[in-house]
């Protein structure tokens, strides 16, 4: 899903123009190439170590076990070309840096002057939350943030989308087959159906239509999923953080299909007046955009059905919250299959042709 996302923004941006892009599969080995590749192109195998080391750079959309399996034979092939991926395994590895140009553009330049060849996409709520919120990191005003996600199905993958759907099928069934109309009704046998042992749940492991799921990824230490654990260490990794800012949160799958949306309390560290907060907000990058604390513009534009398939990252909901004025409430949206994954992939490209 994240391949052909990036295959469709790089067509639309002429990425490809002036290079010479080799597409390999893992699971279509010697089908037909992206027409970009030539004439009679075919798709190579990605297991194929002295293929791949004949390329300058090698973009992965796989997962981490692919990272897992080809990296580390590549280089010891004597590979010294560039390697991006969006896979959690090399993202905290010394020699890697994570990508999210539009924030930490000066951490990505610095790294390629000083030789690193490692390039890393974060972790989806990380860059979303940095592309919302990254201009008060920016001024250095956050002494800690919690953020409490609602991260979208696609996240999980493309399996677990569909499952979404076939969930969701068969909850209207069931309403659409209940004679008795009344809400409460419709209620008793929608929740029936999300409790019949029959519902889809093969991906999820439970009824995600209609409900919610409180736990991403494996548990770590200290009674958090391993989807909280990188909020605070990529964050803090991207921007270059000379103390680390604590962040933590709870992460919840919701029902939505593509764009992950986040709550957030930030603590500032002074009393930073509103006005000043939204000017830095809307600086953060040209994609961000403030969305006024009213009802009509927050379900208007705030909402990842008006984000889905856009580059906009809309913050909202923003004003002190009671516990005191260094506090501030926000809620931001973002579209996780673009600057969730392969945007800043797409564009680690363009940056190094512009070496
Ligand atoms: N781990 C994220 C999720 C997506 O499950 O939503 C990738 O960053």
């Amino acid at each position: 899903m994240v391949g052909s996302v990036l295959l469709q923004r790089m067509r639309e941006e002429s990425d490809f123009a002036g290079i010479e892009p080799v597409f390999f599969s893992t699971s279509n080995v010697g089908g037909q190439a992206p027409a970009e590749a030539g004439a009679g192109a075919v798709l190579h195998d990605a297991f194929d170590i002295k293929t791949l080391a004949s390329c300058d750079a090698v973009v992965s959309c796989q997962g981490g076990e692919y990272t897992q399996q080809v990296y580390a034979k590549l280089r010891e092939a004597g590979w010294s070309g560039y390697w991006i991926d969006a896979a959690s395994t090399l993202r905290m590895a010394k020699d890697a840096v994570i990508i999210l140009d539009p924030v930490n553009r000066p951490v990505i330049d610095q790294a390629l002057g000083s030789g690193v060849k490692n390039f890393i996409g974060a972790n989806c709520t990380v860059s979303l939350a940095l592309m919302g919120l990254g201009g008060l990191f920016r001024e250095g005003l956050v002494e800690w943030m919690s953020t409490m996600t609602y991260q979208a199905a696609s996240g999980a993958g493309a399996a677990k989308m569909l499952e979404l759907m076939q969930q969701m099928d068969r909850l209207t069934g069931a309403a659409n087959g209940s004679t008795r109309r009344d809400a409460l009704s419709v209620e008793e046998v929608v929740t029936a159906e999300q409790r019949a042992a029959t519902l889809p749940t093969g991906e999820f492991g439970a009824p995600l239509a209609g409900s919610l799921l409180p736990w991403i990824d494996k548990e770590v230490d200290g009674g958090q999923t391993k989807e909280e654990w990188k909020g605070e260490a990529e964050t803090n990794k991207i921007l270059g953080s000379e103390s680390t800012i604590p962040i933590d949160g709870i992460c919840v799958r919701v029902g939505t299909l593509r764009c992950h949306s986040q709550a957030v309390c930030i603590k500032l560290n002074r009393d930073v007046p509103m006005e000043d907060v939204e000017a830095i907000l809307a600086s953060t990058t040209p994609w961000t955009k403030v969305v006024a604390n009213n009802r009509a513009d927050t379900i208007r534009d705030l909402t990842p059905t008006a984000v889905s398939g856009t580059l906009t990252v809309p913050v909202g909901r923003l004003h002190k919250l009671r516990m005191g004025p260094e506090y501030l409430g926000a809620f931001t949206v973002g579209d996780q299959l673009l600057w969730g994954a392969a945007e800043p992939l797409r564009r680690m490209v363009r940056i190094l042709r512009e070496q």
